[in-house]
């Protein structure tokens, strides 16, 4: 296996340990999937959930991204649906994503219709157990946040991602909703400390839907059940990182009880993020996504634009400010990442 043979370098988790070291380390939140040449050669043959569900198909392709765009982290191949899927909704993921054929918001007693099976997620540990054994190379395992997970569940997919019949749930139907946050909860925290327990090196809640409440609502509705989880990740050793995109701008909600980094969105400049974070939190992000369409002199200027705050800011870890989308052009993916890793940064 190639991969076996890249050399162990430690940058990520030296940054995430607050080291200082010459450069950030670099990955990109959705790094395995639709730009890779050889994950689109995979999915002829095999269907997305085949993919994630196989742990030996698992593994190859959370490793590709390091071989193909020399990454310095890789993130376990699979995806935050698997627990409304062990919770007993009915989804599947079809040829165009996932589909929920009966949302938990048009049930009466929405909490009755889940039969919960952990049991049924050990195929997630098992392809982070053989990452491990295939590769050096530091691994993410990851959950879906609490509000994200609970959207999907609720609703299934939304159109335009904005979960009106959710926010309508949140507000009519608060006790529900918290009983269901409470379940989530517990089934996420088991999800997190069995990953925890396969060598991971660090582990990442995405709370992409984070912006679509207030930010008074996301703070005393689901802030409280990612503390929780960061909680017990931390218990196992592990470093815990947060990406609660849409709340940039309200991040001082961010505490250094709910993370060791925050990811932030493209919204912001990460120098205003840093200012109304808590210093003890470090930073991931934020690049957007969109810029890499730009062409390549753009993408080095937003890289050399950078270097003020890494001299600033040793605890930062540069990704996206959300995942790559599809269709981004290959080779500004490698560059955006051959500039980083390049870059005179000192
Ligand atoms: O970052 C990574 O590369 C790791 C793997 C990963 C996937 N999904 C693989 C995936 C991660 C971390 C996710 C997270 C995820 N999944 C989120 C939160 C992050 C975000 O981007 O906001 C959400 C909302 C999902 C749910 C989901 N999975 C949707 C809505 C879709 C369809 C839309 C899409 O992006 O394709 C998926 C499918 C999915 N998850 C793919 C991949 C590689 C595409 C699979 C394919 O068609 O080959």
């Amino acid at each position: 296996m190639q991969a076996a043979s890249i050399k162990m370098n430690n940058i990520f988790t030296d940054t995430l340990n607050g080291k200082k070291c010459s450069r950030p380390p670099v990955w990109l939140m959705r790094q395995a999937g639709r730009i890779l040449p050889r994950y689109m050669k995979m999915r002829e043959k095999y269907s997305f959930e085949q993919l994630f569900t196989t742990p030996e198909l698992a593994a190859e392709v959370t490793l590709l991204p390091v071989e193909d765009l020399g990454v310095d982290a890789a993130i376990l191949f699979s995806d935050i649906l698997t627990v409304p899927k062990a919770m007993g909704l009915d989804m599947d993921w079809t040829q165009k994503g996932p589909v929920f054929n009966s949302p938990l918001v048009f049930e009466s007693d929405p909490i009755k219709k889940l039969d919960v099976k952990t049991e049924s997620l050990s195929y997630v540990y098992q392809a982070a157990r053989k990452v491990k054994q295939m590769s050096d190379i530091p691994l993410i395992g990851f959950c879906g946040g609490p509000l994200t997970v609970l959207c999907y569940m609720l609703e299934g997919v939304s159109s335009n991602q904005t979960f009106p019949l959710s926010k309508t749930f949140f507000y009519q139907q608060t006790s529900k909703a918290k009983q269901l946050i409470d379940l989530l909860t517990e089934v996420t925290i088991e999800y997190a400390e069995k990953q925890s327990e396969c060598g991971i090196d660090a582990f990442q809640l995405f709370e992409s839907n984070a912006g679509i409440v207030p930010l008074e609502m996301y703070e005393k509705l689901f802030l409280p059940a990612v503390t929780r989880i960061c909680k017990a990740v931390r218990a196992k050793g592990i470093p815990f990182i947060f990406f609660g995109k849409g709340i940039s701008g309200g991040v001082n909600i961010v505490k250094p009880e709910t993370c060791d980094f925050y990811s932030a969105d493209w919204q912001m400049p990460l120098s205003v993020v840093r200012k109304n974070l808590d210093k003890e939190i470090g930073l991931q992000g934020n690049f957007d996504p969109w810029l890499l369409f730009a062409p390549k002199d753009v993408i080095e200027k937003a890289v050399i634009n950078m270097k003020p705050f890494f001299k600033e800011n040793p605890k930062w870890i540069a990704n996206l400010g959300h995942g790559v989308l599809a269709n981004t052009p290959l080779e500004n993916v490698k560059f955006l990442i051959s500039r980083i890793k390049e870059t005179i940064w000192e």
